[in-house]
């Protein structure tokens, strides 16, 4: 490590920002042992301070592998005709969170695709009768772009969080990796709107993506610092056959480590998930990324039988394990790293 890398991380640590030449510098570097290693060191400093050894779990209730967008990185954009559609049903959704709870789980994160059959008064319903069966756990929803109107009544209707990455915060990036309809303003519209309607909320972006370059990652990291969300998750891109990227070379182990210990470095309190896709990529990635920073994991909590049916992207671990494997398996990862899952609702700190 350089004593210029050092310095920078120093900086890092105490101040929470470097300037632009700075993070150039750092991400060059992502690649020598010794920086990375010191760079996790400096984020468990941070990440123990503000958590200390505990993991909160999210339970993942992917509801709708239906969607009306086009994103060219996404196994289940509207043009992939190979994908097998379904939906759940309101009943099985809360049979999973039945089944979520007696596992200690006490965040719901409803995740789906952009499916015009979930209208607001669907979503209410799914919400309420969570929130009244459920009031000690969070509701979090991952639902893609909406109207601000759309995101106020379902706050209303009880959900606490949610989760819209970004994807990446370069306007030219983003119009690579989206169809013409989709738009870079939109989506920073949504995010500020969430924000402002009292949602935690949880951006992010991929590692790796076709077309990324590290300037684009300066970007985002600068993204993060303004928006500054109460979460961010990051994974590496992994290519998935059917859609135009299929062939393209998946997102760095490293980078994506050493960004999540940045990130950690940046914002000291901000809620960080171990992803799956960082678990997909490395059999032991969850663990690393924990070891860089991370301080969530959330772990599936939908019916086997439609598992496989959400494939974002080629080869995604636990699509064969029960909620309860996933439990267990996670428990017995986090602990052999020194960490233990807590069951709290995990809220964001700040
Ligand atoms: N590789 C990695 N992550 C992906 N996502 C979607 N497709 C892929 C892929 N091929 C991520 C996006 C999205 C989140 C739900 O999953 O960042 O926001
Ligand atoms: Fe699902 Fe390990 S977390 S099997």
């Amino acid at each position: 490590m350089t004593v210029e890398n050092k310095k920078l991380l120093d900086e890092l640590f105490y101040s929470e920002v470097l300037p632009e030449e700075g993070y150039r510098e750092l991400l060059a570097a992502h690649e020598d042992e010794e920086t990375a290693g010191y760079a996790c060191e400096l984020a468990r400093i941070r990440q123990k301070e503000s958590f200390s050894n505990e993991i909160y779990i999210r339970g993942l209730i992917e509801f709708t592998n239906y969607c009306k967008n086009d994103c060219l990185y996404c196994g289940i954009r509207r043009s992939n005709g190979s994908a097998m559609r379904y939906r759940l049903t309101r009943a099985e959704i809360m049979e999973c969170a039945d089944q979520g709870y007696e596992l200690g789980f006490r965040t719901f994160v409803l995740q789906g695709g952009e499916d015009a059959y979930f209208t607001d008064e669907r979503l209410e319903d799914i919400v309420g009768g969570l929130k009244a069966k459920y009031p000690d756990c969070a509701v979090t929803l991952s639902l893609g772009e909406r109207s601000r109107e759309s995101y106020e009544r379902l706050y209303l209707a009880g959900a606490d969080r949610y989760l819209l990455r970004h994807e990446t915060a370069d306007r030219i990036h983003y119009e690579r990796l989206h169809p013409p309809e989709m738009s870079w303003e939109n989506r920073r519209r949504c995010l500020y709107d969430l924000k402002e309607i009292g949602y935690q909320v949880g951006c992010g972006m991929m590692v790796g993506s076709p077309g990324q370059t590290m300037e684009h990652l300066i970007e985002d990291l600068r993204f993060l610092k303004e928006l500054r969300p109460h979460m961010v998750g990051i994974g590496p891109f992994i290519p998935q056959k059917d859609t135009p990227f299929g062939d393209q070379p998946q997102g760095s182990l490293k980078l994506t480590l050493f960004l999540l210990a940045l990130i950690r470095l940046m914002l000291p309190k901000v809620l960080l998930p171990a992803t799956t896709a960082l678990g997909t990529i490395h059999r032991e990635g969850r663990e690393m990324g924990i070891l860089a920073g991370a301080n969530v994991v959330m772990p599936n909590l939908s019916p086997v039988s439609v598992r496989k049916k959400y494939a974002l992207y080629d080869h995604k671990i636990c699509t064969g394990e029960e909620a309860a494997e996933c439990r267990g398996c996670l428990e017995q990862r986090v602990e052999s790293i020194g960490y233990k899952i807590v069951t709290a609702r995990g809220n964001a700190l700040e």
